[in-house]
């Protein structure tokens, strides 16, 4: 057994489009729990930071434009293997190669405005969860 905790973090598009409550369904079906949760919209400071590994890609300027959108809902993920778990129900970045059953199969179709976030490792989800929760 290796319970860890991870950060989920439901986009301004899933917000948008009223997907939070299916975005957590999945989650909780699952079974990791939702052990803290609150809704906030960032400011590119705060994105710029989360985000800091993409700093020079070309996609940049676009990513923290769109996380910066509007309200997300952000939350701490835990439970067996929560890290991996998490990432698994997500599916692929690219929602045009991800697979039905995943959230980004099933639920939207670009790259930009794919929905949702998971912590891609067991440094990054501390890293994510000190930015947002503070611990
Ligand atoms: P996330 O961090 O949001 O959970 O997504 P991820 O791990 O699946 O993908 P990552 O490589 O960390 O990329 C972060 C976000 O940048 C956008 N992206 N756009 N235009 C592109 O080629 C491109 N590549 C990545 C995606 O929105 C991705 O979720
Ligand atoms: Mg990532």
């Amino acid at each position: 057994m290796a319970i860890e905790s991870t950060l989920l973090i439901v986009k301004p598009d899933g917000v948008r489009r009223r997907l939070v409550g299916e975005v957590l369904r999945r989650v909780e079906a699952k079974g990791l729990s939702i052990e803290a949760m609150r809704m906030l919209t960032i400011d590119r400071s705060l994105a710029e930071e989360h985000y800091g590994e993409h700093s020079e890609k070309p996609f940049f300027g676009e990513l923290v434009d769109f996380i910066t959108s509007g309200p997300i809902v952000v939350a701490r993920l835990t439970g067996e293997q929560a890290i991996s778990v998490w990432r698994t129900l997500i599916g692929p970045t690219n929602p045009v190669d991800a697979p039905p059953g995943t959230i980004r199969g099933d639920l939207c179709t670009v790259i930009t405005e794919n929905l949702v976030h998971g912590s891609d490792s067991a440094e990054s989800a501390a890293r994510e969860l000190k930015l947002f929760f503070g611990e």
